[in-house]
């Protein structure tokens, strides 16, 4: 028995000493040469470890485990050997190295981890390594490094990077951008893809920067009203919209908030089945044009000193059955609109503003069954394309003797459109006609007839509505049954490509507002709430 104790009092009086030692001075620890390693005083090789001695000398200056058997390096690993210079962690089972997994080897000036399995890591994995001047992490798995890994290393002369499979797209973008301003020395890397970068240096890739801004819709209001269609005027500098709400048998006048950048209800047109509103501001007057299933079409007119819009005037609509839209329009100094009539036995109908109000001027296309107009000025002389379920769209013209529209020609192929949208591209006219079910067209003016350029798969189209944000042209394809699908130009390949999908329920209409230096596109929706999307530039290389 007092053998033993003397045995631990001498332990304990050997662990105290250890301690003192360890605080007073840097130290002598000792400590046993694994296994698998070979030591000297100042070095140390491991060969096939299952893990990372911890506890070797203070003093070494190099550390070289090969073979090994460890899949990561957690954070502060080598801590214990403050004056490493050289670190080889060539062909173990790395995949993870963990945020500063280096951290307290400040004299660290070769750093080689080449030959494991490393896809990527995180960008404060090599922080606090001032001194570095080599690395490499050739021969891995590298897809893709984040951005500004190597932004600490102040002192790195050569980098390798071969034997990986980097992707040369938007995340890799840094990257390309680095080599080419580093001053450091680095073996060629290639690309690994997308598609032709394939085989390309690295720093010979082109610049990406166009391709690698996009932008997103991300919903920015919610109004908590169905809706038909939205339409958007302009009056004495403020931004109005009118949305037609046929569930609440109204119609709904917004203002557009410049503080607050959102929509606030101005007015509410009650009415009795109403199905269309449209406005129009003629010589500095606000009208919105209402219609409605039963009881015909009003104009009611925006009233100051209300702050309200009051009736005006009852339009005479006796040829007019099952309104479907309105379109408002001038030629010349004279203003018309046409109201769309939908049913077999409706006359789409032109009403003409004089002095006292809108009166009918002319009735177009008997029996056809109307689903949209769009005016138009084509070669300079003003025209109505007119779309309807049972016949090709059809195109008039404006005959300056007879002040008529005239039948002209029309578009061929084309049955059963729903709307029809006109755009221009590089100065060329378009029309987008939306199909509910079977596939929508963008056709273009050659200057003689409309010839097809692009049909996009619908299913319960209501509307392929083009519009402009920071000069690239979109069209977006409404949908009943999914989500609406948005597409972009690509001035490449002069095609529509799909770019985003956003979610309506039942969208009716999509009408681009861009204001306050920002970019909104409002959906309506036949069944759920309007939406009002924001469209926001993403960088993606970040
Ligand atoms: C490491 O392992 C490989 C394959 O298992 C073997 O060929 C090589 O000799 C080993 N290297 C060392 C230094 O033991
Ligand atoms: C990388 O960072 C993320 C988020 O900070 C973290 O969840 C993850 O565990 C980190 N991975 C590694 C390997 O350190
Ligand atoms: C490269 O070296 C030059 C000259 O010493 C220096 O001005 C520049 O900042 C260095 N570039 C980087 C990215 O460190
Ligand atoms: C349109 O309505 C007017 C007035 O009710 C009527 O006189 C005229 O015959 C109608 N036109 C057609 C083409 O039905
Ligand atoms: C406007 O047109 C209507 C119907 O044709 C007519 O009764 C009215 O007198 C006209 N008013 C003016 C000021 O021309």
């Amino acid at each position: 028995r007092p053998a033993i104790m003397i045995y631990v009092d001498n332990w304990r009086w050997v662990t105290l000493f250890l301690l003192c030692l360890a605080r007073s001075a840097p130290a002598k620890r000792i400590f046993r040469c694994p296994a698998e390693c070979t030591c000297s005083k100042d070095s140390v090789i491991c060969v096939g470890s299952s893990f990372i001695p911890r506890t070797v000398s203070n003093d070494i200056n190099s550390l070289s485990i090969v073979n090994g058997t460890f899949p990561e390096i957690k954070e502060a690993t080598f801590s214990l050997m403050p004056s490493l210079q050289l670190l080889l962690l060539n062909s173990n089972s790395l995949s993870v190295i963990k945020d500063d997994a280096f951290s307290g080897l400040p004299h660290l000036e070769y750093l080689f981890i080449e030959g494991n399995k490393i896809g990527t890591m995180n960008k404060s994995v090599f922080r606090g390594l001032r001194d570095l001047t080599h690395l490499s992490l050739a021969n891995n798995n590298i897809k893709l490094l984040p951005k500004d890994l190597f932004s600490g290393l102040d002192s790195l002369i050569e980098l390798d990077l071969r034997g990986n499979m980097f992707e040369c797209d938007c995340q890799t973008k840094w990257l390309i951008d680095w080599l080419k301003r580093s001053n450091a020395t680095v073996s060629d890397v290639y690309c690994n893809g997308p598609g032709e970068k394939k085989g390309l240096r690295l720093k010979d890739v082109p610049d990406q920067h166009a391709e690698c801004i996009t932008t997103d819709f991300v919903l920015h209001q919610t109004l908590s009203t169905q809706s038909m269609s939205a339409e958007l005027f302009f009056y004495k500098e403020d931004i109005y919209m009118a949305l037609a709400v046929p569930n609440s048998e109204n119609c709904l006048v917004m203002e557009w908030d410049h503080i607050e950048i959102n929509f606030r209800p101005l007015d509410t047109i009650t009415g009795r089945s109403v199905v269309g509103c449209r406005a129009a501001v003629i010589h500095g007057q606000a009208y919105v044009i209402v219609t409605q299933l039963f009881d015909g079409s009003h104009v009611y007119r925006y009233d100051p000193k209300q702050n309200k819009y009051v009736k005006f005037q009852a339009v005479e609509a006796s040829n007019i059955s099952k309104p479907n839209d309105i379109e408002v329009f001038p030629i010349g100094d004279e203003w018309f609109f046409l109201v769309v009539d939908s049913s077999k036995a409706g006359l789409s109908t032109l009403y003409k503003w004089n002095e006292t109000g809108f009166y009918p001027y002319q009735y177009l296309h008997e029996w056809f069954r109307d689903t949209d107009a769009e005016f138009v000025t084509m070669e300079g002389k003003p025209h109505l394309i007119l779309a309807s379920r049972s016949q090709v769209p059809v195109i008039y013209q404006w005959n300056k003797h007879s002040q008529k529209f005239v039948l002209h020609s029309e578009i061929p192929n084309y049955d059963d459109i729903v709307t029809v949208k006109t755009f221009q591209i590089n100065g060329a006219l378009h029309l987008a006609m939306a199909c509910y079910i079977g596939d929508s067209k963008v056709v273009r003016w050659t200057g003689k007839q409309f010839e097809e350029v692009q049909a996009f798969p619908s299913r319960g189209a209501m509307v392929l509505q083009p519009f402009v944000f920071k000069e690239h042209q979109y069209l977006v394809l409404g949908s009943d049954y999914s989500f609406s699908q948005v597409y972009r130009y690509d001035e490449k390949k002069q095609e529509f490509s799909k770019f985003r999908e956003v979610y309506v329920q039942w969208p009716r209409s999509f009408t681009a507002l861009s204001t306050d230096r920002r970019d909104f596109l409002i959906a309506t929706s036949f069944k759920g709430k309007t939406k009002v999307f924001e469209h926001i530039p993403v960088d993606s290389s970040l």
